[in-house]
């Protein structure tokens, strides 16, 4: 029997984000799922929309292929996309069940979300985050070191996924700080030496998702491709690490695609957490995207036979006034079987 393109259950008052919701059921769940966080914003996701199914398919177009050759935050990427997708199926009462890497052999097809919209809800459903936090959350780059990450803030973060095998450090000692600050500096020293990098770089400036207006953006891609800036980005990205009010890792104890897809469902669980109580996140990846770099951080975090995966800054910051753009719907939905 075909499932209804209408909500199965009508008067759901959804949040806006930036643009008209669609009006099919399970595209709504993706107008959220793009929302998510993703590496240098470059969204690399697909959905394809069955009778009952959102398969949530890596774009590898949209891969960053230099920056990241084994892939791992194109996956925490799309993790962050299929735990949006779950929060917006939380808020609106449907059930859902995921299903990760169904066909083996394809590492694109990352997870099949079964959607159930008469069913229950999942354990550990947080519908609230859509309104509070989902529509609202943007990454940060400025804190306020006046105004620290209190305890209860630590144990809210701390407690709000529970994904297998996964966990957070907070590091908050000083000789641990500046251990990373310097291991930054020197993985944006050798990165911003190979010109491959700078180039696939200075793409997704241009394409403009980050934040920048169009000119800026044109600007932002001529300099990073043709001037030395990568001393002067290691030196501010190594500052800002150094002066983190609050610095956190997600490790795991395997390195394999579906710990780093769990590593992105944890993060987004945590910064939508986080803002709605005003906190706010800022990943630092170039520390990680060196092998032997990514080693040393994460032993400078205490950690012992665990893979260090995602490693971000957190305090309070003001809200941003303008949130960085987002693809459109059309062109990452293929809507199939309907
Ligand atoms: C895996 C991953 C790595 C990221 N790395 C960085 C980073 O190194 N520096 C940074 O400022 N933001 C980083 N971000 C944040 C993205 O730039 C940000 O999510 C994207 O631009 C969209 O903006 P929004 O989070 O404000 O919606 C990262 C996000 C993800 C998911």
């Amino acid at each position: 029997m075909a499932q209804p393109s209408t909500a199965p259950t009508p008067g759901i008052d959804w949040p806006l984000a930036d643009e008209v919701l669609p009006s099919h059921w399970l595209s709504r769940l993706v107008y959220y799922a793009r929302l998510a966080p993703s590496t240098h914003n470059t969204q690399p996701w697909k959905f394809v929309i069955g009778r009952r199914t959102i398969d949530v398919i890596a774009d590898e177009a949209r891969w960053l292929r230099v920056a990241d050759p084994h892939r791992r935050e194109l996956y925490v990427s799309l993790g962050c996309a299929i735990e949006s997708l779950r929060i917006a199926a939380d808020f609106a009462g449907y059930a859902t069940d995921v299903s990760y890497f169904p066909i083996p052999q394809d590492a694109t097809l990352v997870a099949r979300v079964e959607v159930d919209g008469s069913g229950s809800k999942r354990d550990g459903a947080l519908p609230y985050l859509l309104p509070r936090a989902v529509t609202r959350r943007t990454s940060h780059r400025k804190f306020d070191p006046a105004q620290a990450v209190t305890d209860e803030d630590r144990r809210a973060i701390y407690t709000c996924f529970d994904s297998p095998d996964i966990a957070l450090h907070f590091i908050t000692e000083r000789a641990s700080l500046d251990r990373l600050a310097d291991l930054e500096l020197l993985a944006d020293r050798n990165l911003f030496a190979d010109d491959a990098y700078r180039s696939e770089l200075a793409v997704a400036v241009g394409e403009g998702f980050l934040g920048t207006s169009w000119l800026v953006s044109k600007l932002g891609q001529l300099a990073i491709s043709t001037l030395p800036v990568g001393r002067q980005v290691a030196q501010s990205d190594a500052q800002r690490v150094a002066s983190a009010p609050l610095a956190a890792l997600l490790s795991s104890r395997h390195d394999q695609p579906l710990d780093q897809v769990h590593t992105g469902e944890a993060y987004m669980r945590i910064a939508l957490a986080a803002e709605s109580r005003q906190l706010r996140m800022q990943p630092v990846s170039q520390v990680l995207e060196l092998p032997e770099i990514r080693v040393q951080v994460a032993e400078a975090a205490g950690l012992d036979d665990r893979y260090a995966q995602h490693l971000f800054r957190l305090g309070h910051a003001k809200a941003e006034t303008e949130a960085r753009r987002r693809r459109p719907l059309k062109d990452m939905v293929l809507r199939a079987d309907l």
